[in-house]
């Protein structure tokens, strides 16, 4: 070649490689905005393509666009934890060895912790682990309220006030989405129990839905900038909720201008028409094993697929409207796997272990003590431990949150290794619950056979506890079917297997009696009286023992608060009727109807204003110290009021209060609850530290929702502020005026 040609086939060579480096698509440019990056992609992109995005490929992924190098969305329960990899086109484990995961403590529990930094903390953690397993969802954390204490699904959601699981929901979808994971709230909306979760409408006027059901969704999405949302199984006034167009449409996407993906629960698409036009963008598990029949070509059949490319083609649905679901989609994409830092996230580590155990430790509820508690047993003590639960792994079980996970330390192996040294601990079963010990194919690899009958289990309990110098009662509830379970509720709320008679039994031979009730819903504790102290903890995942141990012995003082009511009866509560649960069906009706005729009175709100009494009330929790509020006081401020009182620590231990505001309107135009949480502080302090702590509020904090003027409504008149420790442990009430 002469060189004269050779430069100029150099120079065009470059010319074109320069050319080709300035022309870098927008889509794959992460320093350019987001907005550029999602549209430069959809216009690259066939009908197939698009439409190909809007549903499942396989269990837990929906598709990318391969020929754009835009990868698909991996999807991942839970709520708790990473769950184990399934098979590509079943609910089945893959086998594989490498994907045990930390167990973190149910929401429940770390709802009980009322503080935002540990929620904060918790979305940092599962989030690293998620995106360390190349997730770009979770499905979670679930936020639905506590309308009844039978909901199987307690467990998984943060009790039954609007305003505690909107704060706590903030800091941890935040927390999740820092790592470049797409937390997905659920499950919106109203879905508030598992009976029939599929075939039920739930019924209720505005004022209910915005009140109670919607408060902490909102927040999730406005104040945590949720990208992603799970419709609900059941249906809501009549239409299913994951293509609910008033929920959807209406409420998430234009008043709340939600710009994120919303994603079927799997198996909850119903319909095509409905699937395309109202408000759903990704439908997951229709068919194959899921809550569907499996068909051939299942992933084609679904609504979102071949039936949206026929209605795309023979102009029954619009391409526009695709567009608008893709745009959501492939914004979720460019936040989490094409996000312009990349996260790499982490797993197992000590940290996420540390977390655990401390998040575990500060949720666990002490109910009630006489001073025995904290346990420091002497030297040469027996201490009896009685009770399944201290032996039970408990981080399999309860549905789609079961986990596996790398370690779980059982309450007894965590005493075992508190006491040995100077106690002798002796373990006894009492009764018989669940024995299984194989979820889903995760295998804990204990034996929880029993030869001994019932009545035997209950004599050898009580024998052993005559010579004993300290018995500690560790049962409650667990995650089998008709427990804390997804898919099926309780039938009451007394405790099972005749737990109740084998701790009157105890606490006739003892009189050093600690009963440990773990549980992720309210049980009744008719034997409360006669138990020298009560404790209150959840499913604490996978340093649950060492947790709980914590606690009992004092190296943590409790600060847990309940996040709901513990009633006395199931019949106290406001549900009085099966048109309320668990719904009704008339003849030739398809779907079950049942009706919210409660209003907003469920929790506190109906026990308090109905004045009927409780075990323990919401927020209630004790602590190994003692603390008192000050000087309380309401001044104007701005617009609004700053409601403030001094807490000091008056007993010898360092610890934490929670202190609670409560807002009561004195002479509403409506029916209102007695009072609502509308503020919290979690204050550590040290023996005779104290604190000054201030709640901002303004009108918003006083109003409630008008149906017809469909806005919230500030009434000018009376209102009290209520400071205290308990929603019934008011310390201070101050009287303050709203003039408008
Ligand atoms: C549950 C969801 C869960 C999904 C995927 C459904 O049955 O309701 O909470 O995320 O399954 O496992």
């Amino acid at each position: 070649m002469k060189p004269s040609i050779l430069f100029l086939t150099l120079s065009m060579l470059l010319i074109t490689a320069c050319g080709q480096q300035s022309v870098k698509p927008v889509y794959l440019d992460s320093s350019k905005p987001l907005e550029d990056r999602v549209e430069d992609a959809l216009s690259r992109m066939t009908l197939e393509e698009k439409v190909a995005m809007t549903h499942a490929q396989s269990k837990f992924s929906s598709a990318g666009v391969p020929r754009l190098g835009i990868p698909e969305l991996w999807h991942t329960d839970g709520p708790h934890g990473i769950r184990p990899e399934v098979l590509w086109d079943e609910w089945d484990q893959a086998g594989w060895t490498n994907d045990s995961c930390t167990a973190f403590p149910a929401l429940i529990n770390l709802a009980a912790t009322w503080d935002r930094d540990l929620s904060r903390l918790y979305g940092d953690c599962i989030g690293a682990e998620a995106r360390y397993r190349g997730k770009d969802i979770l499905l979670g954390p679930g936020i639905n309220m506590g309308r009844t204490p039978l909901n199987g699904r307690t467990f998984e959601y943060m009790g039954e006030d609007p305003y505690l699981a909107g704060e706590l929901v903030v800091p941890y979808v935040r927390g999740v989405q820092s790592n470049g994971v797409a937390a997905c709230v659920k499950h919106f909306a109203v879905n508030n129990q598992e009976v029939r979760r599929t075939a039920t409408s739930s019924n209720l006027d505005d004022r209910t839905l915005y009140e109670i059901y919607l408060p902490a969704f909102r927040k999730a999405v406005q104040e945590g900038g949720a990208w992603a949302i799970m419709g609900s199984y059941n249906l809501y006034n009549g239409q299913f909720n994951c293509h609910n167009k008033k929920l959807l449409c209406d409420i998430l996407k234009d008043e709340w201008g939600f710009d994120g993906v919303v994603i079927s629960d799997w198996g909850g698409c119903r319909d095509d028409e409905e699937a395309i036009t109202n408000g759903l963008d990704i439908e997951m598990g229709t068919w194959t094993n899921g809550l569907r029949g499996a068909a051939s070509d299942s992933y084609s059949n679904y609504h979102l697929a071949n039936p949206y490319l026929e209605r795309l083609r023979d102009g029954r649905a619009t391409e526009e409207e695709l567009d608008g679901k893709v745009r959501r989609i492939l914004r979720t994409v460019f936040r989490t796997s094409m996000a312009p830092e990349p996260h790499y996230g982490s797993f197992t580590s000590p940290e996420h272990y540390a977390a655990a155990r401390k998040i575990a430790a500060e949720g666990i509820v002490l109910l009630k003590n006489d001073g025995i508690l904290p346990l420091r047993p002497q030297s040469g003590s027996r201490v009896l431990v009685v009770g399944e639960n201290a032996y039970k792994m408990m981080v399999v079980g309860g549905g789609s949150s079961n986990l596996k996970t790398k370690r779980e330390v059982i309450p007894l192996d965590a005493l075992h290794e508190a006491f040995d040294s100077k106690a002798s601990v002796v373990w006894e079963r009492g009764y018989v619950g669940d024995t299984t010990t194989v979820y889903n194919k995760v295998v804990t690899g204990q034996d929880l056979s029993e030869s001994r009958s019932a009545g035997q289990l209950l004599s050898d309990a009580v024998t052993a506890a005559r010579d004993a110098d300290y018995v500690l009662y560790i049962g409650g509830l667990n995650k089998s079917k008709g427990q804390d379970n997804e898919g099926t509720d309780r039938e009451d709320i007394l405790l099972p297997y005749g737990q109740d008679a084998l701790i009157e039994a105890l606490a006739a031979v003892t009189d050093k009696l600690v009963v440990v009730n773990i549980s992720g819903s309210p049980v009744a504790m008719p034997w409360a009286s006669k138990a020298n102290a009560i404790v209150q903890a959840w499913y604490g995942g996978s340093e649950s023992g060492h947790a709980l141990v914590d606690v009992l012995t004092g190296v943590v003082n409790p600060s847990g608060k309940l996040p709901f009511t513990m009633p006395l009866a199931l019949a106290d509560g406001p549900i009085k009727t099966e048109r309320q649960y668990p719904g009704v069906k008339e003849e030739g009706e398809k779907w079950w109807q049942e009706y919210y005729d409660e209003g907003v009175f469920i929790g506190y709100r109906w026990y308090d204003t109905q004045g009927i009494d409780v075990q323990y009330p919401f927020g209630h929790g004790l602590s190994y110290s003692t603390f008192e509020l000050r000087d309380a006081s309401v001044k104007r401020s701005g617009k609004g009021w700053t409601v403030s009182a001094t807490l000091a620590n008056t007993g010898d231990v360092a610890g934490a209060e929670v202190v609670q505001l409560y807002i009561s309107d004195v002479e509403a135009s409506v029916a209102r609850p007695a009072k609502e949480l509308k503020g919290f502080a979690k204050i550590y302090l040290e023996p005779g530290e104290k604190r000054r702590v201030k709640f901002d509020i303004g009108p918003d904090d006083l109003s409630w929702f008008d149906t017809e003027k469909h806005a919230w409504v500030a009434e000018p008149g009376a209102f009290r502020a209520l400071l205290g420790t308990s929603s019934a442990d008011i310390r201070a009430e101050i009287p303050f005026n709203y003039d408008k």
